[in-house]
């Protein structure tokens, strides 16, 4: 019997705050952080405590429903300008995935049309709790899908972290942990991620939790264990989807597909509707870059001669004709992106709001 309740949950809608889990102190801790302002949720999501496309979409919900019930505000007009502020503010927090503008747009949009000041706190928290459970039962219907590319015998590479990045369950790691409990006997191969670590940290903390077979490699190490045969899928999330199915994902993921090109190697991408973006061109998609310290250090300890200057992009972008197939809520989109995808996002039911 496959009990679907096992996965740890990211964050709770608490009344009066947000409570998440502190990812900064994975694996050597499980806590949880309450978040009690919109301020506090966009510095979590600004540190990276809450991570992962989907995951900050559904905290930034959160945290607009928080504005609308702490205001003062006793009309709509008041309200909705308030609420147009700490959008502007959430959404410079991270700007390269899209989840975050999807779901304050969706939020944003709810609270344009209510009629009146009570109704309108409900509805931004109604619509805010509602984008969360979407994403526990769109991530399964996901996995289900997925799990029709996965066979006994499969060595998975996958990079960074889905799972944690999600409320529930995971995008491609989901995949995975379905597979792996309709009885597949599959192993992984999760690369460490650097400069943050997601894949040492994260996956491998949710791969022993669910006891899944699995080895940790660096991320240069890659091209050697597809070389020798040792990897036969790989399969990453995505932080955007552009129309042609140019996958945006964590650095490094660009890196994976060439590679996996080059020894034939399918590479799949799974995301929600919620990732694929089919108003943005390419050039319009701003590539988060972060601190040059999460490069020269580890783990606080600097590792590079003083006066060394790195480069910190935490996202790569991979062009559509090394993606194998792209896997959603709604099913499996396969070349020409331009078509499947279009079609997959339009049963869904789900608005493309322009971020
Ligand atoms: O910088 P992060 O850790 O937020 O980046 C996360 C990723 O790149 C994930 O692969 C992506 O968001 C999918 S998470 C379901």
């Amino acid at each position: 019997v496959v009990d679907l309740t096992d996965d740890l949950r990211t964050v709770y809608w608490r009344g009066s705050s947000i409570e998440v889990l502190d990812q900064s102190k994975l694996p050597s801790k499980v806590s949880y952080i309450k978040l009690k302002s919109y301020e506090d949720a966009a510095e979590a999501i600004k540190t990276m405590r809450v991570r992962g496309a989907p995951l900050i979409g559904v905290v930034a919900a959160f945290a607009l429903a928080l504005t609308a019930l702490q205001s003062r505000a006793t009309s709509v007009n008041q309200l909705v300008e308030e609420l147009r502020k700490v959008h502007v503010v959430l959404r410079s927090t991270r700007p390269t995935g899209r989840n975050l503008f999807w779901a304050l747009d969706r939020v944003l949009g709810r609270a344009e049309r209510a009629e009146n000041a009570g109704e309108l706190r409900n509805a931004v928290l109604a619509e805010a709790l509602k984008i969360a459970e979407e994403d526990v039962e769109t991530n399964l219907a996901l996995a289900k899908h997925g799990s029709s590319l996965i066979e006994n015998g499969d060595v998975i590479l996958t990079h960074c972290n889905t799972g944690l990045g999600t409320v529930e369950h995971g995008t491609a790691i989901g995949v995975i942990k379905t597979s792996f409990r309709q009885g597949k006997k599959i192993e992984v191969i999760a690369t460490e991620t650097r400069p943050q670590l997601q894949g040492a940290r994260l996956t491998t903390f949710e791969l022993k939790r669910e006891g899944i077979p699995f080895r940790l490699i660096t991320d240069g190490m890659v091209g050697f264990v597809m070389a020798k045969g040792m990897v036969n899928k790989v399969l990453v999330g995505a932080d955007r989807v552009l129309k042609d199915g140019t996958v945006i994902n964590k650095i490094g993921t660009y890196t994976i597909a060439v590679l996996a090109k080059k020894h034939s190697i399918p590479f799949y991408v799974a995301a929600p509707t919620s990732t694929i973006d089919l108003e943005s061109n390419v050039e319009d998609v701003a590539i988060e870059f972060r601190d040059q310290n999460e490069v020269l250090t580890v783990k606080g300890q600097r590792i590079a001669c003083e006066g060394t200057e790195a480069l910190n992009p935490a996202f790569d972008v991979t062009p559509q004709e090394l993606v194998t197939a792209i896997v959603m809520e709604t099913g499996i989109a396969h070349p020409p992106f331009d078509v499947s995808l279009r079609k997959l996002v339009k049963v869904s039911g789900k608005s493309q709001f322009q971020p």
